[in-house]
């Protein structure tokens, strides 16, 4: 007999949970299609500061998100990079994580136009199926049929203290105290927001990734996947 794996699968939860790092490891060990959908929200963020549009404008970054064609890609060089993200051509993968952007991702991505413009085409690609698509809202909103669902939590501390090794290892400097407070500020905006909040999905399965490193959460994942 053979087994199947599902062909989509869902990782949702809270900022710095691990959820790139496992779809990525999912994406490779299934040779399925890598998507992380917080890139276009980080993307369009990135547009709508670099154009000095006012954030608290619904209607035109709501017309921004529209207009913009976002283009992921392999990656092009190896610098850490997962994809090459690109707008009009511009390789603007490092801009999508610039403190001003993960400081006002959230505010955008409450949007109803802002969602509903990119959900849609993170639905188109996801149908397709053979995907591991990582996000905040994949299992309640934009993929409720994935075959598996993955809600992949920590505490706010635990997830400080990864992003902060994350940025030391890139950057040498950091603060630990602002990042858990941006960190919280963003969970709090993400999961009161009117328009797909981040929650579990009542057929998710719930990891806490606190006791777990990244290979274990991997494994745990891949358990599920035969
Ligand atoms: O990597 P990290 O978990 O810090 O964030 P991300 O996945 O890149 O997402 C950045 C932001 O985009 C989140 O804080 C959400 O506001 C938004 N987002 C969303 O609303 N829906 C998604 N499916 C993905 C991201």
């Amino acid at each position: 007999m053979t087994i199947t794996p599902p062909s989509i699968i869902a990782i949702d939860g809270p900022a710095a949970s691990g959820k790139s790092t496992l779809g990525l490891s999912l994406a490779q060990a299934l040779g399925y299609l890598f998507f992380d959908t917080g890139i276009m929200y980080r993307a369009i963020t990135w547009l709508a500061l670099k154009l000095d549009i006012d954030l608290g404008a619904e209607a035109k970054v709501t017309a921004l998100a529209e207009q913009t064609q976002i283009d992921i890609e392999p990656a092009s060089k190896a610098d850490g990079r997962v994809n090459d993200i690109l707008i009009a051509g511009e390789d603007i993968t490092w801009e999508t994580r610039l403190p001003e952007v993960e400081a006002n991702v959230s505010i955008v991505s409450a949007y109803r136009g802002v969602r509903a413009a990119l959900s849609s085409q993170q639905r188109r690609i996801g149908q397709r199926g053979k995907v591991v698509m990582v996000g905040r809202d994949i299992g309640t909103v934009v993929l409720p049929e994935a075959d598996l669902k993955i809600y992949l939590d920590a505490s706010a501390e635990e997830r400080a203290k990864r992003r902060y090794d994350e940025i030391i290892a890139r950057s040498g400097t950091a603060d630990y105290n602002e990042i858990l407070a941006k960190v919280s500020e963003r969970d709090r905006i993400d999961s009161t927001r009117d328009v797909a909040p981040l929650k579990t999905a009542d057929d998710a399965v719930v990891l806490d990734s606190n006791q777990l490193n990244a290979d274990e959460v991997f494994e745990k994942v891949m358990a599920l996947c035969k």
